[in-house]
């Protein structure tokens, strides 16, 4: 009926991820399990195997716009190292749920067959993202196309599914993948519903242009609301049919729906005392005879947590990141410099659990500042579960004891969420 139409394919991704938790939205999360992608670039490079989708049209957060051509370059710097595979390689695939990606030669094959990928501002609501992702892919010839619309946060939608529900949109108009549901759902109205009925809804659904952009505009007129595409096509009173969805094709929601690698992390430093010196510790300022010398502040012990954090990282040091031979670095506070380590712990979508730091001297006692540097450290780096600061005299013995300087030592333990 529909088989002569070019496919658009729109990817909601303009969300913001409120629910599981993290700064940065989930779908731009780069994720063991999912090759190290994040789950927008999986969905596209999943895309990109499905011959039959002519254009996709990514709708993102206008915040992360920049982010969104980032990550879809980045498959275009994987290209020349795949050039050598051959097209037979590009999948292994034994069943829906069974088949292997490769981020290198899907970059490939994506770029290969010429598919254009737009990227378009969102809106506040999913609906409004995906209405806007509609329009745009439309624009004025809504019957030369089938429109897939697909959320960034179910990166594991297999090409055989979008080839399900491509093969269904053909023949009927408007096409959801469902699956059944395991456990009794009750209205709470009207009690147990019957579950051999009932069927949980997954993306990406498909619609002839015509059908979901009058869906749209209806929708807008009567300021109806849906969750969800297809709801939009209900409410205008047109059929939606089904196909089989899959169990695998997980939407990532709440921390639930992902597990998290951890990384632990140890730091060390020391500074010797020197006269004329403000003594600082964990960017707080102490009264005492002496302070410490070095090349910055000399906050020894916010550098014995910035090793620890790089170290969990695989980031090497601070000497490496901030070396001491660059004029930039001469006084400045750590806590700025801690400020920079935070931005690159965001950029590789790490997390800090719990940090605990151990401060060796023999005097001053650090005690009454603890509150006030554990508000300087938790303020720039946001810890889901505290740091703790805790000081400690030799017993006189050693430099600490006879008082020549600080030493410091902080572990870490760092997260990153993972698909499970
Ligand atoms: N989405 C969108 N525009 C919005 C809201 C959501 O494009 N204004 C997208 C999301 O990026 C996601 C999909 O719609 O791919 C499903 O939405 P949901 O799971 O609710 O994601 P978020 O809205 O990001 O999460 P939360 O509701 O927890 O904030
Ligand atoms: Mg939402």
């Amino acid at each position: 009926m529909y088989r002569d139409r070019k496919i658009a394919l729109i990817i909601a991704a303009a969300g913001s991820g409120t629910r599981l938790g993290y700064s940065l939205p989930k779908q731009f999360i780069k994720m063991e399990g999912l090759g190290d992608m994040s789950p927008l670039q999986k969905s596209i490079l999943t895309a990109g195997l499905v011959d039959e989708i002519d254009e996709i049209v990514v709708v993102t957060n206008s915040e992360y716009v920049e982010l969104t051509h980032e990550q879809i370059a980045e498959k275009a710097n994987a290209h020349s190292s795949s050039d050598t595979k051959s097209e037979d390689d590009e999948r292994t695939q034994s069943s829906d749920n069974d088949y292997v990606l490769d981020k290198f030669q899907i970059a490939a094959n994506n770029e290969k067959r010429g598919k254009n990928i737009a990227v378009i501002e969102g809106g506040d609501s999913r609906q409004e993202s995906t209405s806007r992702g509609i329009g745009f892919a439309l624009r004025d010839k809504p019957e030369k196309y089938l429109v897939l619309i697909h959320d960034a946060a179910r990166p594991n939608a297999s090409p055989d599914l979008y080839r399900r529900v491509i093969k269904e949109t053909f023949e009927k108009g408007a096409v959801v993948p469902a699956i059944r549901v395991k456990d009794t759902i009750r209205d709470v109205k009207f009690g147990s519903l019957n579950r051999e009925d009932l069927r949980a809804v997954q993306t990406p659904q498909g619609f002839a242009g015509e059908v979901i952009m009058s869906a749209v505009k209806n929708a807008e007129e009567k300021c109806f609301v849906g969750t969800d595409d297809a709801s939009l096509v209900d409410f205008m009173g047109l059929p939606v049919h089904t196909v089989l969805g899959s169990e695998s094709n997980v939407k990532i929601t709440n921390p639930e729906d992902l597990s998290k690698t951890v990384c632990v992390g140890s730091g060390y430093d020391v500074h010797a005392f020197a006269e004329n010196r403000k003594l600082i510790l964990g960017g707080v300022e102490i009264p005492f005879e002496k302070g410490l010398l070095g090349h910055s502040d000399a906050d020894v012990l916010t550098h014995a947590l910035m090793d620890a954090i790089l170290g969990a990282m695989g980031e090497g040091d601070i000497g490496l990141l901030f070396p001491d031979t660059n004029a930039d670095y001469e006084g400045i506070s750590s806590i700025e410099l801690l400020r920079r380590v935070s931005t690159l712990m965001e950029k590789k979508f790490y997390t800090l659990e719990n940090a605990d730091i151990t401060v060796i001297c023999q005097a001053p006692k650090i005690r009454p500042y603890i509150d006030d540097m554990k508000k300087n450290l938790e303020g720039v780096l946001v810890p889901r579960n505290g740091i703790n600061i805790k000081g400690t005299t030799t017993e006189r013995l050693g430099f600490e004891g006879r008082g020549e300087g600080i030493a410091a030592s902080a572990t870490v333990l760092l997260s990153k969420p993972s698909w499970k």
